[in-house]
């Protein structure tokens, strides 16, 4: 049977042999164009741009798979006017990517880059009183932005810290209000009041490019900001400014606005923390997301309602 269904290739690993009975799949390499055919299904890396040309190529399709929760890769308009499903991944990685988000806060907040450097290049001479000091993170303020799972997930741990929270979002969030004492502020409140900012909006129109040189301008004086949503929210040329202009103390990014290349003074900069987006690369969250993605299509397939679609 010809290949009608178009998986990443590199979710080979993570899935059955046979990840949709009856189907046949053509594992698609991430350096691939994406083909033409009657191909009826395709369960895209987030890397994978799927709009209007790819779209045209693929006049069968009834579903876009995405691996991944943020589906900024996917023009959702475009496949909407098709009656083109779209699916991602949530629930299944907030836990872990809420995790990598409080590694950056500990690293940035307590100089981990700083001091690893100085211990393997020779340079530490003993324990010192003033050596490398961080800020304490009890009794600090966290803002949080974007307080949907991920932000709550992210607000949870911050309890365990002691730290005031704070959050800026759309809708009220009343249960994490009552589980974390969290308060629901502006954003220029949050701004001005948190010692750590963690962003965790969608990339949409509207918030690309949202953290720009006002934002940064209002934070506070040494405050520290972490990214692991996605990297087009922040204006690079902003955040490298207020960097040298000393505004912030520290910056952790898992995420960058052209992946996979990274701006070479954020790798250079001391106290900047770069990862490889690997906020969801655990063992278990990675199974589940490659799942959740191929039971979307088999739903579909099948004449079902799709588990996780995206709403338009
Ligand atoms: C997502 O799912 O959108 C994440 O960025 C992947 O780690």
């Amino acid at each position: 049977m010809p290949a009608d269904i178009l998986i990443a290739a590199e979710l080979r690993e993570l899935l059955p042999d046979t990840p949709v009975p009856a189907h046949t799949v053509e594992w698609l390499p991430a350096e691939a164009p994406t083909p033409a055919g009657p191909y009826v299904a395709i369960v895209p890396l987030l890397s994978r741009r799927i709009a209007e040309p790819e779209l045209d190529a693929l006049p069968q399709l009834k579903v876009v798979a995405n691996c991944a929760v943020g589906v900024d890769n996917v023009d959702l308009d475009a496949a909407n006017r098709r009656g083109i499903i779209v699916t991602n991944t949530p629930e299944v990685l907030t836990e872990a990517t809420a995790d990598l988000t409080w590694a950056l806060i500990l690293a940035v907040a307590r100089r981990l880059k700083e001091g690893q450097v100085l211990v393997a290049e020779g340079g530490w001479t003993g324990w010192h009183p003033t050596q490398l000091l961080g800020l304490e993170l009890n009794g600090s303020t966290l803002g949080i932005v974007g307080a949907g799972r991920i932000g709550q997930a992210v607000a949870r741990r911050a309890a365990a810290f002691a730290m005031r929270i704070l959050y800026a979002d759309v809708s009220a969030r009343p249960e994490l209000e009552a589980e974390t004492g969290a308060r629901r502020v502006s954003l220029t409140q949050l701004l001005e009041e948190s010692d750590v900012v963690t962003l965790h909006t969608p990339s949409t129109a509207e918030t690309r490019g949202m953290f720009d040189h006002e934002c940064f301008n209002r934070m506070r004086a040494g405050s520290i900001f972490i990214n692991t949503a996605r990297g087009d929210l922040v204006d690079e040329a902003a955040l490298l400014a207020a960097l040298d202009a000393g505004k912030l103390a520290g910056v952790g990014l898992d995420v960058f606005p052209q992946e996979p290349s990274v701006h070479p003074a954020l790798v250079a900069h001391p106290r900047v923390v770069t990862l490889p987006h690997i906020g969801s690369a655990t063992t278990h969250t990675r199974h589940a997301m490659a799942n959740l993605a191929v039971r979307n299509v088999r739903a579909v397939l099948a004449g079902e309602p799709p588990l996780t679609p995206v709403l338009r």
